[in-house]
């Protein structure tokens, strides 16, 4: 292993180098104009994992955006890593509140700024480069490895579900690894046992059929933005909580172990607040702060639109409105269940002076494990000797979809193990990764597969 950890050390910079190609190609999902970028990112990373040393790498077409699978299977008797991440990424919108352009890499304070860095290509990236110090000194693996990469992650896996049902065999393996999420804090390394779902809905309101003088009209029709905010105040009692009908039906409580192992985290509200600056915190009555993110579902408005928003004063009254929601789910909520409780409440309550329309968009599942598995157990090693420091358990408010379908489909456990930071701007402008722990994180990948390894294989 020394042997390993010594390419490492000795290849830090050049690992850089590639990882700026890696974030120069503008691999936006949910953009139609970048579409063959998003195939030149699937074979650049088809490319590199032929490099690194994997096998049968191919791009699998899929009726979106390519996936990426490849493969090392020699070692015999020992565990099947099944590691999956995403090579999309996030629109750059708002592009002005970039400091640098965000497929033009730039290292400033130990921190490498990019559209992508955090998620999810440096950390995808920084698997790649701990397999290849493996097959570099040692011509092989410790474990089996297949490597899923997917370019629809951002918009939804649109169809990675279908191709997962369709290709169990392939797919057959021991343990699920993700680096997709970010670790507790700075100094604080961390493995996710838990994830939100979500349930996406666009709601149209229509008050008329054409924009209105709202002179002469005003005070007769129903103000469509007017409604929409009616609807929308709806959904929350001012105690943050949820107001639809048997929203809460399946939510599974915290656990007292669960209450009392955050309260030790090294976490403090009021610097929150003030580093977010937020004038005062805000959300549902009885929950911590990182219980209702965690632990909790939640309603959010993700956008809103509706009549004139311009500079100076347009007297009009719209004819439409729209707006963008989600809801945050925990086990065991069902996006489906709740999409139904969803549109039962918004009829109940929207006016019947407008028309309303509510159009699903992406779902999926929640996910939590039991963290005193094997697998996990390995993962706390391995980060204990990549970063010098024990990790923490936490769950997460974010969602990756897949991992109760590799759960549901293929009896998978997952391994969460993310080397972001929570300040890293996923996401948003100036998203970022910290290069120290992307280098540590590579360490801790490489032992990792070596700690798996050590586990006896499941029957
Ligand atoms: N890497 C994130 C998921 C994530 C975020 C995990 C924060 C842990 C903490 C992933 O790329 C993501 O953004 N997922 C979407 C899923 C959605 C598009 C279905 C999300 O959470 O909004
Ligand atoms: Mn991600
Ligand atoms: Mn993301």
């Amino acid at each position: 292993m020394n042997k390993v950890i010594d390419f490492i050390n000795t290849n830090r910079d050049r690992y850089i180098g590639e990882l700026k190609t890696y974030l120069a190609i503008p691999s936006i999902s949910a953009l139609p104009e970048h579409k063959d970028d998003v195939r030149r990112a699937a074979q650049w990373t088809a490319e590199e994992l032929t490099r690194v040393g994997l096998e049968h790498v191919r791009l699998e077409d899929t009726p979106g955006h390519p996936i990426v699978y490849g493969e090392w299977l020699h070692a015999e008797g020992a565990p099947t890593i099944l590691f999956y991440g995403h090579y999309d990424v996030q629109p750059v919108d708002p592009l002005d509140l970039w400091e640098t352009p965000p497929f033009e890499a730039t290292v400033r304070d130990g921190e490498i700024y990019a559209r992508g860095a955090a998620d999810d290509k440096g950390q995808i990236f920084m698997h790649f480069k701990a397999i290849e110090a493996h097959m570099k000194q040692n011509g092989r693996l410790p474990v089996n490895m297949k490597v899923l990469l997917e370019g629809e992650e951002e918009v939804g896996s649109e169809n990675l579900d279908d191709f997962i049902r369709a290709h169990k065999d392939l797919l057959a393996a021991d343990v699920v690894v993700i680096s997709d999420s970010p670790m507790f804090e700075r100094g604080v390394p961390s493995i996710c046992y838990g994830l939100r779902g979500l349930a996406y809905f666009q709601i149209d309101v229509r008050g008329s059929n054409s924009d209105l003088h709202s002179g002469s009209f005003g005070g007769a029709l129903h103000n469509p933005a007017m409604a929409l905010a009616q609807i929308l105040a709806a959904m929350k009692e001012k105690n943050g909580r949820v107001r639809i009908d048997g929203f809460y039906d399946d939510v599974v409580e915290l656990t007292e172990e669960e209450r009392s192992a955050w309260k030790q985290l090294p976490f403090n509200e009021k610097q929150y607040q003030r580093e977010l600056g937020a004038p005062k915190l805000h959300g549902e009555a009885g929950y911590s702060t990182l219980e209702r993110i965690w632990a909790r579902p939640t309603f959010e408005v993700n956008g809103l639109l509706s009549g004139f928003t311009g500079e100076g004063a347009k007297t009009v009254l719209p004819a439409v409105a729209m707006a963008k929601v989600s809801m945050r789910l925990v086990p065991n909520q069902d996006p489906d269940k709740i999409a139904e409780q969803f549109e039962a409440y918004v009829k109940k309550v929207a006016p019947k002076s407008v028309e309303v329309t509510v159009t699903r968009m992406h779902g999926g599942r929640p996910w939590i494990t039991d963290y005193h598995n094997d697998y996990v157990q390995a993962a706390s090693r391995a980060i204990e000797q990549g970063f010098g420091q024990k990790p923490v358990f936490n769950r997460e408010g974010g969602s990756i979809p897949v991992v109760f379908t590799f759960q549901q489909e293929l009896g998978l456990p997952s391994v969460l193990f993310g080397v972001g930071l929570p300040d890293e701007n996923a996401h948003a402008p100036n998203e970022k990764l910290d290069l120290g722990n992307f280098h540590n994180g590579v360490i801790a990948s490489a032992i990792l597969y070596e700690e798996i390894a050590r586990i006896a294989r499941r029957a």
